[in-house]
């Protein structure tokens, strides 16, 4: 393999992991299990479902197959993160419009749950412009921290403690996504280029 395709493969990436938190495997499960509960929650009625680009597209593609309701899908692109591993602190949302939720049953995706500010941004801005009929959340990880605003997801994968974690579309510095498992990035690779 030439040197190229090395340096770029999700091989070359998982030498920069700590460790793996989960595998593909357990991921999967644990999808199935939430998809299972959203079908059953919401028998009867057709959702929409929008993600938050980019960290939500792996969850989402996973998660819609394991929902077994009529749906449409969507997304909204918003930045709270500007390439380390802190947050900024302000929600910034990158599209004129927002998705057309008016008298829908919604819920947003996000790869994952820290500050709160970003999926409390997004739910207030698409009930006050919006009108949806309802709106919930749901993420693959919820990190145990105190929020900076009071939010909790309707629906979470896994708990995490403080760490910076990667892959299955979380990055660092825009990298990583591509990982299949979530991992916690070596110290030493914070603050270096991928
Ligand atoms: P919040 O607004 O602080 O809840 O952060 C949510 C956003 O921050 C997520 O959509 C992620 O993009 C990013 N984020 C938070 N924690 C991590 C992490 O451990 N790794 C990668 N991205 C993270
Ligand atoms: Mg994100």
């Amino acid at each position: 393999m030439s040197a190229t395709i090395m340096a770029n493969s999700p091989a070359r990436y998982f030498e920069d992991l700590d460790r793996v938190l989960f595998d593909q495997q357990t991921i999967r499960e644990r999808i199935a299990e939430m998809g299972a509960a959203i079908s059953s929650d919401y028998l009867g009625r057709e959702v929409v479902i929008i993600t938050v680009l980019q960290g939500g597209i792996l969850f989402m593609a996973d998660l819609i197959r394991e929902i077994d309701l009529p749906m449409q899908i969507d997304s909204i692109s918003v930045a709270s993160y500007h390439g380390g591993t802190e947050s900024s602190g302000k929600v910034t949302f990158q599209q004129k419009q927002i998705p057309d939720v008016e008298g829908k049953e919604v819920i947003v995706l996000d790869d994952i749950l820290d500050s709160g500010r970003t999926l409390a941004a997004i739910v207030e801005k698409l009930k006050k412009e919006g009108m949806p009929n309802s709106i919930r959340t749901a993420v693959l990880l919820s990190k145990q921290i105190e929020r900076a605003v009071p939010i909790e997801a309707d629906y979470y994968g896994f708990e995490i403690g403080e760490e910076f974690v990667v892959g299955y579309g979380l990055d660092y510095a825009g990298r990583y996504r591509n990982l299949p498992v979530v991992g916690v990035l070596k110290k030493e690779k914070i603050g270096s280029t991928p």
